[in-house]
C-alpha cells in the first residue's frame, strides 16, 4: 500500500499542510509536509475536519470522502395521529377595498374584547392578534391590503382559513374588492361578506348584494349560500354578530392542529427593530413554539431568543393558531416562509448551508438566461 503523505492528504480535504501539521502535533506526531503518517492517525485527523479516511491501494495519500450528513428537509405534517389533534383557533384574514373600514372593524373587534386595563398594552405591532368570543379564541390577521395575501399564497403557504370581505354599504364593490374575492375563491377559502358603514344614510345594501350575486357570492337572503351580515364597525352594529358568525363558522370547520412535536410556524410579517434584530411575527401552524429552539426558516437557520404574544407580553411558548413575534433571526425572513423548529442547532445550520447552496446555484442560473433574453430582445 502505498504511503500516507501529509501534503497530499491535505490537499483531498482541500487544507494547507501547515493546518495538518498542528493537529498532528496535538497527537503528539512530529513529521514534515513530505513524510508518511500511520492511517490510524491520518482517520483521526481526517474526522476532526469532518471526512471519513478510506484506504485506497492505488492512491497516494489515500482516499478521503467528506462525511455526508444529510438533514432531510422538514415536511409539512400531512397525517397526524388523530388523537393528538387539538382544536385550534381559527385564522381570519379581513380584506376588502381600500377605506371601506377593514381597520376600524379590527379595532372594534379588539376593543370589545379586550379590557380597558389591557388596552394600553396593545401598542405592540404584531401584524395579527387573537381574541376570545364566549370563551373561544379566534386569531384575525391585521395586515390590510393583498400583499401578504399573495406573497402567502404565491409560497404555497396561506394559512387563512376564513376570508371577511368587508364592502362599504355606500360604495359597493370596488377592483380591490374583486381582487379580494378572486384571490378568496381561488384558494378555495370559505368567504363571509360583512358590508360595512351601514350607519350612513347612503348605505345601500341592496345594491351591493347585487353585485355580490353577479360574482357569483349569492347571499343566503337571495337563496345562496353566502353568509352576509350588515355592519357598522365605527358604531360596533353588527361586530358581535359577525364573531358568533365566524366561531360557528370555525367548528363547523372543526379545525385542528397537533399540539405536539416539532412546531411550524408561518412569517406574515418581518422588520428590522433596533437592539432586536430582525423580528417577525408569525401564525404557529403546528407544533408549539418554544423560546431556545433552533429553526430554519428559508435558507437561514436561527434559535427562539424570544416570543412576544399580541399584548406586548414577553411569553415562554406558542401554540397552532397563536400570532406572536419571534426574535432570533440570522436575516429578515419573508412573508409566507415558513418557520420550522429543528432538533439541534447543527441541523439547523447545515440545512440552511444546504438551502444557500441551492439558491447560490440557481441565482447563477438566472442572470445568464435573462442576459440571453436581453440579447435576443435588443437583436
Ligand atoms: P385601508 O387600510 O386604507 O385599506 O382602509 P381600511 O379598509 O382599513 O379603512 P379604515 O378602517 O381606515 O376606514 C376608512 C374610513 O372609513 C375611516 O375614516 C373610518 O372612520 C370610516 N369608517 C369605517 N367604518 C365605518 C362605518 O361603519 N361607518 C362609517 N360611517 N364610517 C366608517
Ligand atoms: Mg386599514
Amino acid at each position: 500500500k502505498p504511503p500516507i503523505i501529509v501534503s497530499d492528504l491535505a490537499e483531498r480535504m482541500g487544507l494547507k499542510s501547515f493546518q495538518l501539521l498542528a493537529d498532528l502535533i496535538k497527537l503528539q506526531v512530529f513529521v514534515a509536509p513530505h513524510q508518511a503518517i500511520e492511517p490510524e492517525i491520518a482517520v483521526q485527523i481526517c474526522e476532526q475536519h469532518g471526512f471519513t479516511f478510506e484506504r485506497e491501494q492505488r492512491v497516494k495519500g489515500g482516499g478521503v470522502h467528506k462525511q455526508e450528513e444529510v438533514v432531510a428537509e422538514p415536511e409539512a405534517p400531512d397525517e397526524e395521529p388523530e388523537d393528538e389533534l387539538k382544536l385550534r383557533p381559527p385564522i381570519i384574514t379581513i380584506m376588502g377595498h381600500v377605506d371601506h373600514g377593514k381597520t376600524t372593524l379590527l379595532d372594534r373587534i379588539r376593543d370589545s374584547r379586550i379590557t380597558a386595563g389591557e388596552a394600553g398594552g396593545i401598542t405592540q405591532h404584531v401584524g395579527a392578534y387573537k381574541v376570545e368570543h364566549e370563551g373561544k379564541p379566534v386569531t384575525f390577521i391585521d395586515t390590510p391590503g393583498h400583499a401578504i395575501f399573495s406573497a402567502m399564497r404565491a409560497r404555497g403557504a396561506d394559512i387563512t382559513d376564513i376570508v371577511v370581505l368587508v364592502v362599504a354599504a355606500n360604495d359597493g364593490l370596488m377592483p380591490q374588492t374583486l381582487e379580494a374575492i378572486e384571490h378568496a375563491k381561488h384558494s378555495g377559502k370559505t368567504i363571509i361578506v360583512a358590508i360595512n358603514k351601514c350607519d350612513l344614510e347612503s348605505a345601500n345594501t341592496m345594491h351591493v348584494k347585487t353585485q355580490l350575486a353577479e360574482q357569483g357570492l349569492q347571499t343566503t337572503d337571495f337563496g345562496g349560500d353566502t353568509e352576509c351580515l350588515e355592519i357598522s364597525a365605527l358604531k360596533g352594529d353588527g361586530v358581535d354578530d359577525l364573531l358568533e358568525l365566524l366561531a360557528l363558522q370555525a367548528e363547523v370547520l372543526e379545525l385542528k392542529a397537533n399540539p405536539k412535536g416539532n412546531a411550524r410556524a408561518s412569517i406574515i410579517e418581518a422588520r428590522f427593530q433596533q437592539g432586536r434584530g430582525a423580528v417577525a411575527s408569525v401564525i404557529v401552524e403546528s407544533g408549539t413554539l418554544k423560546v431556545g429552539k433552533p429553526f430554519i426558516c428559508g435558507p437561514f437557520a436561527g434559535k427562539v431568543k424570544a416570543l412576544i404574544n399580541d399584548r406586548g407580553e414577553s411569553v415562554k411558548s406558542a401554540t397552532p393558531g397563536t400570532p406572536v413575534e419571534v426574535i432570533g433571526f440570522e436575516e429578515l425572513p419573508r412573508v409566507g416562509d415558513a418557520l420550522v423548529e429543528m432538533d439541534s442547532d447543527r441541523a439547523a445550520k447545515k440545512l440552511a448551508e444546504e438551502r444557500q447552496g441551492e439558491l447560490r446555484s440557481e441565482r447563477l442560473k438566472i442572470p445568464q438566461k435573462s442576459r440571453m433574453e436581453d440579447l435576443i430582445a435588443h437583436a
